[in-house]
């Protein structure tokens, strides 16, 4: 963050400790503040610093956000800091971690010091692969380390860098040399932000494989400036008046501005008195070069990222999902037929393709897995499915004549993008599908589509999983839109494609009817699901939820495996739901039933209307009752129940439903 219009120091702080208000969902394990102090005389009295300008002043807080901000006003207010004095020029960072190396932790927080007088301050998101070799190096010119992080390494590589240059000569070495030298060394992936007393009023920000955003807010005329961008000259005038935002995602800065620009990898971002530099740097050259960049204008409303009249983003986004459908559909449906525009160049090649591998991590994984046998048969084609890290564990098999398509709500998950990395570099064409404009994975597939379901900010995925089954069995109507043995079929779910908003609404009217299997399942150690065909990836992905938010062990299965060993776990007590709507699988869905029955077990089944009586015929069992849509499309109806019953889960059981315990809705790290 930084300023060039006069502010109060509050205001300040509250502008950041929102933009970590608004990032938290990422990571909400500890964070830290560094803004500037005005104590530069009192600090000169305590025996001088290194500098004439004033320390920053700095808190790191274990827990929530929440806990760094009470304790930031105490402690300020205990140092007697005037709140109210203004800034013309203030650069001040902020930092919300999910741990990877070393405990949360005050000490293992950002912003991550050089050290003593905290001459070089870095808030960084990703993960630094060689830190080890660096840190040894360090120790041996004298440096000694407080945290158990990687982040460490790179505000004392700065210090051990700005220190060298002044030994060499007097030639004043700039804040951006300074950075360019320190990533030089570093491997891995960041998106960093440097601050330092030694430049004050500058801010340096970089990345190389994170996400790294920069908003743009001019209190003028923000579409001139907009155009100028880039343009030094006007750039210097102009930027006057502006305040700039940094931040690891868009939700952060929608409230400032709609400016803003992806800063790529390897460019380095320099902010000082409020202008904009924007420079390249490339390993092999000496020199950096200095780039133009245009602003693009986000599309995103302050109403996404709030909360509404809802007591949760998890709720509020399981309840908007007839509206996620409508606009993840809109302009796509036309005619008789499917347009997705960012793939329309590429039907040739995937049609051609030996095989589809499917690509992604948890939720997103599980939305494939929910429309595979649709694409299966629409295309002909073999249909693998690889979780990303798996894929990359074992190296498996990918040709050029592979479609490989990267399903990831963020388009930042980093075992998903390495992954596209890895196929990408064995010739395969690469598809994407995200919810996230602007992502690594929209920037680095050959093509895609966008499933646009609005920003999704509670960490269990729901909106987003139905509107990736939505897109890819839209992908799969126009790859297979060629084929006339199938022409009927993909006619009939084109045309019912626009109810399912309605179908959807009509679901989630059984709010209640779910709280209240809630309140009769919440002491339960276990829950099991059991589905198959198209529903198997509802069961697991109905396990997924019960688990990540109510922190309930569950687990999905394949009802077609029951028999060879999960059945030995059926008893009077332990909860099962099986998914039996009408599909071609609904007779042996019936006979497991049967089978559960036969040795008394707890059943609640999910079947289509008017199937209950006949289900419950001969034994008691609790029924969820949906409505019935074509095979290909039940999934979406059948997931939402039972996002409504994880959701209820844990309220009733007291946990946290938008961040639940040791997660981070985007993993950006490996
Ligand atoms: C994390 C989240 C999950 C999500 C998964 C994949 O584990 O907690 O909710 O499904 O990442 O995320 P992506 O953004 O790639 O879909």
């Amino acid at each position: 963050l930084n300023y060039n219009v006069g502010k109060e120091r509050r205001y300040i702080m509250e502008v950041l400790f929102n933009g970590l208000r608004r990032l938290e969902y990422r990571g909400y394990d500890s964070s830290g503040i560094a803004i500037d102090a005005d104590l530069g005389s009192s600090a000169e009295e305590e025996g001088g610093t290194p500098y004439t300008s004033p320390l920053p002043l700095i808190f790191r807080r274990e827990g929530k956000i929440e806990s760094l901000v009470g304790a930031v006003y105490s402690e300020v207010d205990a140092i007697e800091l005037d709140l109210e004095k203004l800034f013309m020029v203030h650069a001040g960072i902020a930092h919300t971690r999910w741990a990877t190396h070393g405990v949360p932790s005050p000490r293992n927080s950002h912003p991550q010091s050089s050290g003593l007088w905290n001459e070089f301050l870095v808030v960084h998101n990703g993960i630094i692969t060689n830190y080890e070799v660096l840190k040894e190096t360090l120790i041996r010119h004298g440096f000694t380390f407080e945290s158990d992080t990687d982040t460490e390494v790179i505000p004392k590589l700065a210090k051990f860098v700005f220190d060298q240059a002044r030994e060499v000569g007097d030639q004043v070495v700039t804040f951006s040399q300074v950075v360019i030298e320190v990533i030089r060394q570093l491997e891995g992936a960041y998106a960093l932000i440097f601050k330092s007393p030694h430049y004050p009023n500058e801010l340096i920000a970089c990345r190389r494989g994170s996400t790294l955003i920069l908003g743009v807010k001019s209190l003028t005329d923000t579409k001139n400036y907009a155009k100028s961008f880039g343009d030094v000259q006007s750039l210097t005038t102009d930027c006057q008046a502006t305040e700039l935002f940094f931040s690891s995602d868009l939700c952060a800065i929608v409230e400032h501005t709609k400016n803003y620009l992806a800063i790529e990898d390897n460019e380095v971002v320099h902010l000082k008195d409020g202008v904009v530099s924007v420079l390249k740097f490339d390993y092999n050259k000496e020199k950096p070069a200095s780039v133009q960049r245009a602003l693009s204008v986000l599309e995103m409303e302050v109403e996404q990222i709030k909360k509404g009249n809802y007591d949760h983003f998890m709720q509020k986004e399981i309840h908007e999902q007839p509206h996620s459908l409508t606009t993840t559909m809109r302009g796509r449906l036309k005619d008789k037929s499917v347009v997705l525009g960012g793939l329309k160049d590429h039907l040739k090649t995937i049609r051609h393709s030996r095989r589809i591998i499917f690509v992604g991590c948890g939720t997103s994984y599980n939305a494939a897995l929910a429309a595979r046998p649709f694409l299966e048969l629409l295309s002909g084609i073999p249909v693998a499915m690889e979780l990303a890290s798996d894929l990359l564990d074992r190296e498996g098999p990918i040709y050029r004549e592979d479609t490989a398509v990267f399903v990831s709500q963020s388009g930042e998950t980093a075992d998903t993008l390495l992954a596209l990395e890895y196929a990408l570099s064995n010739g395969a064409l690469c598809v994407g599908i995200t919810n996230t404009v602007g992502s690594t994975l929209a920037r680095k597939t050959h093509c895609g589509v966008h499933i646009n379901a609005g920003c999704e900010i509670g960490v269990a995925s729901t909106k987003a999983y139905t509107s990736q089954i939505v897109v890819i069995t839209m992908m799969a109507l126009a790859i297979g839109a060629d084929k006339l043995s199938t022409q009927s079929r993909r006619e009939s779910i084109i045309n019912t494609l626009p109810d399912l908003p309605d179908k959807v609404r009509e679901v989630l009217k059984m709010d209640d009817q779910m709280k209240d299997l809630a309140k009769s399942l919440m002491e339960m150690q276990s829950l099991l699901i059991f589905g198959r065909g198209y529903n198997y990836a509802t069961a697991l992905e109905g396990a997924l939820k019960v688990k990540e938010v109510a922190l309930m062990h569950s687990e999905g299965m394949l009802a077609g495996e029951m028999k060879h060993g999960p059945l030995a776990l059926v008893d009077e007590i332990l909860p099962i739901i099986v998914i039996a709507t009408r599909d071609a699988c609904f007779s042996q869905q019936k006979s497991v039933i049967q089978q559960l029955r036969a040795r008394k077990g707890r059943l609640i089944v999910m079947c289509s209307k008017g199937d209950a009586a006949s289900i419950c015929s001969g034994g008691s069992c609790r029924i969820i009752e949906v409505p019935l849509v074509p095979d290909c499309l039940q999934p979406v109806i059948n997931i939402i129940p039972l996002q409504l019953l994880a959701y209820h889960l844990t309220v009733l059981r007291g946990y946290d439903v938008d961040q639940p315990r040791n997660l981070a809705k985007s993993v950006t790290t490996q």
